[in-house]
This record gives C-alpha cells, structure tokens and sequence, in this order.
C-alpha cells in the first residue's frame, strides 16, 4: 500500500486538530487517500503542552527546517500563521518540491500570488481550503462545483468573533464593549481581537475567494474595511425597528470589468438568509450566473472543524502524488495563462442605500437642515425615525436612504457634521445588498 509522508508545522489549536482527524479517521482517510496517510514529523516551539492526543515523541521537533529538510516527508502542513517565517517555509518546501497545504488567510490574501507563483514553478500544489470559513468546503465548491460559472456576487459572514460580538448586541442589548468580553471570556476571541474586529481578517478571506472566483490577483491593500467596533446599542435598536440586523459582510459583486470588494458593517434584511446566521457561525452566499444561488454555512473556527478542511486538502494531494498527477489546482491554470491583476472599483464609487443616525439637538429647523444638504447631494430619504430618546445628550434622528453614491453622501455627512446642531459625528450604516438576494424574492 501506498504511503503518503505528512510533516506538519504549528502545532497549536489548529495543528492538534489535524492530527486528531488524522489519527482518529485514519482508515476512511487511507481509503480516500488510496493509501496511508502518516504523520511523520510536527515542528513547533512548544513540545511541553497537552494537546490530548497520543503522538510519539520522537516525532516532534522544535525545528520547522527539520520537517522541510525530512527527504520521506511528501506534503508540508503549514499552521503557525503570520506574514513571517510562515512564508519562508512554504517556500523552501516548494523548492524541495514538496506540495503545501496551509490555512494561512494572511499570507494567501497579501502574498498569494507570490506563493502561486513558486508552485507553479516547483510544479506542486499549494491546497488551502482551511483558510476561509473554517470547516465550510467554500474554497472547493468554488474552485470544483462552480468552476463552469461566472460568479456574480459573494456575500460571506466570514469573521466569526465579529458576528459573535453582533449577535450579543442584537440579541442580549450588550454595548459593544460588553459584547467583547463575552466573547474573549467565553473563547471566542482572542485578546484582543484587533484584526477580527477591524475588518482585517474578513477582507483577508474575501481576498481569498475573490482570487478563485475571478482566477486572477488582488491587491489586498484596495479592498475597503470597515470594523464593527463603532456600533452603539441604539443602531442595532433602530436597524430592528426598520426591519433589519447589522452583519459584517464581506461582499463581491461582478462589474464587468471591474468588481466591488468590500468589508464593512451592513445592515441586513431580516427576511434574508444571512440574519439567521448567528453566534460564532461562518456563512457565504453567493450567485454563478448559470447555478443561481448557493449558500455554504457552518463553523468558521475551532480545532476540530478547521482540522477537517486541512485533512481535505491532505487527502486530495496525497491522491495526486499516488495517482501521479502534477496538474495545479483549479483555477490556477498552467504559468502560460495570463493573470491580470482584477481591478476593485474605489469604495467612493458605490451605489448602496444608506442608514444615517444624526446626533443632534432637539430644535426646529434641524431635520430641514439636514434633508437640504442631502437633497442638495442627490440623496433621498426614504424613512426617518425620531424619538424623544436622550442618547448623550442628543437626540437621535435616524434615516434611511434610497440608493446614493457613496461619494455623495460622505460630502454631505462632512457638512452636516459641520452643523452647530450636531452633537456627535454620524454614523454611517450601509444597508442591504441591492436586489435578488432576499429569501422572498428568489425565483424557483
Ligand atoms: N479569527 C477568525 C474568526 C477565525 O473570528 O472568525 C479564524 O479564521
């Protein structure tokens, strides 16, 4: 029987789960495998913790160079993460002609191309379905199952400590801050979650599935990112009093020649699909002009169902070196496919609805003031709410718009600001995600 050689790198949360998939379904997997899959070395620095898994000593190492440098090792598993050493290794496995699997959103959404690069001259692969949304087979179904479509849009909930932070304010009135102790307490974030509640982590995932989806590069520094930690309380209120709950959606729409990428709080439906997505759940919908609508869900972290996708990705290499087949991977054409950079439309250029809630002093005249500068910016307003509440001070005037171009709208949220009246600078909530992507409105 056939004998595949892995060495893993990283054996933190998400190397202790691959090895527990390893171990535990080792026979499914060497029947899928059509041989057995071994682990043969794991590198990391710590060789002291419990991981609750029985592994030989003798296999492990501090020395990630120990794993690349093993002539038996076949695939190299990456999972120490970062923009550092994470990328030297994978590409000294590559030139030691070795196939690499990583979960490394960072490094793929800012050195992607770089890394595909080396492996199409190394002529091996590098397999990352465990870089967004977990255990979602997101990166398959599009790369494999979706492959004769051109995508139209992508809309992911892709950041799990954001949407579990959304879903305490929505659900339990927590205040942001609150939000995220629960979540750090509870596991769910790390301390600090800077880059999951900045928008960094989505748009790097983003990036990911927009390189599959267009079979091209994208400069990560062009997709726009927003967090979600100037929420209040009263905007998740006020978006449930106008039919809608605040997501951080990850969203892709086809232009033609260009597309959108963009990362950033969004009001949401509560008739869509997407708000039922709750807690530390992952989730990605989108649209192939000839499948229609798709949606993948499941749990975007966690050991175990992040363990499974770089199991996936083992197995699937471990048939190609048995069966002998050095093709790339979908869509990574061979190096004679011209690879253009896709080029992002300039956030200041979208069409979007928009939620504004002013800050303001009770005193006539201040509505008109404030509906003169949007109608003088071609902004209309489609509903306002306001209410006697004191909020710091101020009264909250709230509104939604129908569909403005963002340009538009930040001239006229900076004179508006500009107004003796306004106490507090707005906030801004972009809402929906234009037509054909409600529960209701779906054709059969
Ligand atoms: N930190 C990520 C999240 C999980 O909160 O969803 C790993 O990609």
């Amino acid at each position: 029987m056939a004998e595949i050689n892995v060495g893993i790198i990283g054996f933190g949360t998400v190397g202790a789960g691959t090895v527990e998939v390893l171990l535990q379904n080792k026979e499914i997997i060497g029947k899928r495998a059509g041989g057995n899959v071994k682990i043969k070395r794991i590198a990391d620095l710590d060789l002291e913790s419990d991981r609750g898994i029985p592994v030989d000593r003798e296999i492990l190492t501090t020395e990630a160079m120990d794993v690349i440098n093993d002539p038996d090792v076949h695939i190299i598993v990456e999972l120490i993460g970062g923009l550092g050493a994470a990328k030297d290794y994978i590409l000294k496995a590559m030139e030691k002609g070795k196939h690499v699997v990583t979960a490394n959103k960072a490094l793929l959404a800012e050195c992607g191309e770089e890394l595909h690069k080396a492996a199409d001259k190394y002529r091996v692969n590098l397999a990352f379905e465990a870089s967004v949304g977990g255990g979602i087979p997101v990166i398959r179904a599009l790369r494999e199952g979706l492959s004769a479509n051109n995508v139209l849009s992508i809309m992911g909930i892709l950041n799990g400590t954001s949407n579990y932070i959304l879903s305490g304010m929505t659900e339990k009135d927590l205040s942001y801050e609150d939000a995220v102790r629960e979540a750090i307490r509870l596991g769910y974030a790390e301390d600090p979650p800077t880059l999951d509640v900045d928008g960094t982590d989505a748009a790097h995932k983003l990036a990911i599935l927009v390189s599959i989806a267009y079979g091209a590069p994208v400069n990560f520094a062009k997709i726009y990112r927003q967090g979600v930690s100037e929420l209040k309380p009263e905007d998740v209120r006020f978006a449930r009093e106008f039919g809608y709950c605040i997501k951080l959606l990850a969203i892709t729409r086809n232009l033609g020649e260009r597309i959108e990428a963009r990362v950033h709080p969004t009001m949401v439906s509560l008739n869509h699909i997407m708000a039922n997505v709750k807690g530390a759940y992952n989730a990605v919908y989108l649209e192939g002009d000839f499948v229609g609508p798709n949606l993948y869900y499941g749990l975007g972290a966690g050991r175990r169902p992040t363990g499974s996708a770089v199991v996936s990705d083992i197995i699937d290499l471990s048939r190609k070196l048995i069966e002998g087949d050095h093709a790339p991977l979908l869509p990574f054409a061979p190096a004679n496919t011209k690879r253009e950079e896709i080029q992002i439309q300039p956030i200041d250029e979208l069409e979007s609805a928009y939620y504004f809630r002013f800050s303001a002093l009770d005193r006539p005249g201040v509505l008109s003031k404030i509906a003169g500068i949007l109608g003088a910016h071609q902004i209309s307003i489609s509903s306002v709410i306001q209410k006697g509440r004191q909020v710091r001070g101020s009264v909250p005037v709230v509104m939604l718009t129908h569909e403005a171009r963002e340009s538009n709208v930040l001239k006229a949220l900076s004179l508006i600001d500009g107004l003796d009246v306004l106490t507090d600078k707005t906030m801004m909530i972009r809402v929906g995600e234009g037509k054909g992507h409600s529960n209701e409105d779906e054709e059969q």
